[in-house]
């Protein structure tokens, strides 16, 4: 077991809560501390409320904890974001701020910041989107994030602090449910399909997406975090793919289990986000520098989520 003190901001979302889970396995139930804006549902090991945008009760748990490493999960994403753009950039940005701001005062040696395909934008070249590219986003969630992608990097030339970071695909897992999402739609199918056998999706039926599931996204997560800081060459954040397709494309592959599923169209304002995103995701260079390789493609993903949710 390693002795290591780690502090997740932002526990209680979608990948918080499978992440804690996660490397509460491999570091200790005790050595994981979970932290949230809002109390969990059930206790299942140490937990703190914080707010990020609080300073002073960062530095409180971070010294209560002797935190060594930082997962800093807490952001609003890209369709929740659009209701109120400068509270999501004040959360996005100030809440990066007071992390990058600790790392470099309390010595805390490793920090890890999620990006998003969400940093890509209507120029960017779609399909097979290289790592180095076009980054134009329309999203305040995407621009927090490409900000945010350059600040790590900053932190890491200016101060040293190592901050390793993945654009995330759209993630699905049975585990815990998105919120505020524009992949959302994704997950929230599986629920529908068994509840009701029916599903009306908020993207159109050739809406594109690069996806991952949850098992792929937790372990490539922690094999950044523990390759060696010279194998993690780009300090800004590494594109990561698993899987693309459509709603229509997933829908199928649910038909195959779920024989009477049937799906309906209608598309909100979340089609002109995923609009402006890449269909499919170049991601060779991960796979170079650390070693990244996902084992879950749509079938695998599918059939999955259907045995754990029943
Ligand atoms: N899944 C996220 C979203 O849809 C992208 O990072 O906002």
């Amino acid at each position: 077991m390693k002795k290591d003190n780690i502090l997740i901001i932002g526990a209680n979302g979608q990948i918080g809560s499978v992440l804690t889970q996660t490397l509460r396995s491999i570091y200790g139930h005790n050595n994981v501390i979970a932290s949230d804006i809002r109390p969990k549902a059930e206790e299942t090991g140490p937990f703190e409320l914080i707010n990020v945008l609080d300073r002073d009760r960062l530095n409180e748990v971070v010294e209560k904890y002797q935190i060594n490493q930082i997962y800093h999960l807490a952001a609003i994403l890209s369709a929740k974001g659009e209701l109120n753009p400068l509270g999501t950039w004040d959360i996005n940005m100030n809440g990066l701020f007071n992390i990058l701001e600790l790392a470099r005062e309390k010595n805390i040696k490793k920090v890890f910041y999620p990006s998003s395909i969400a940093v890509f934008g209507p120029t960017t070249p779609p399909n097979q989107t290289p790592q180095d590219t076009v980054l134009t986003p329309t999203t305040v969630y995407g621009m927090s994030k490409v900000a945010g992608e350059y600040w790590t990097n900053y932190y890491f030339l200016k101060y040293g602090i190592d901050v390793r970071s993945v654009r995330y695909p759209g993630i699905i897992g049975y585990q815990s449910m998105p919120g505020g999402g524009t992949t959302d739609y994704a997950v929230d199918i599986f629920h529908e399909a068994l509840k009701q056998q029916k599903f009306t999706s908020f993207l159109s039926e050739e809406t594109e997406l690069p996806m991952i599931y949850m098992e792929d996204a937790i372990r490539g997560t922690i094999e950044l975090m523990n390759a060696p800081l010279e194998q993690v060459k780009i300090k800004t954040s590494y594109n990561l793919a698993a899987m693309s397709f459509t709603p229509k494309q997933i829908a199928a592959e649910i038909k195959k289990h779920i024989p009477s599923f049937e799906m309906t169209y209608a598309p909100d304002y979340r089609q002109a986000i995923a609009d402006s995103w890449p269909n499919s995701i170049d991601d060779r260079i991960a796979r170079e520098h650390w070693g990244w390789k996902e084992a879950f493609g749509l079938p695998e993903m599918v059939h999955d989520m259907l045995k754990n949710l029943r």
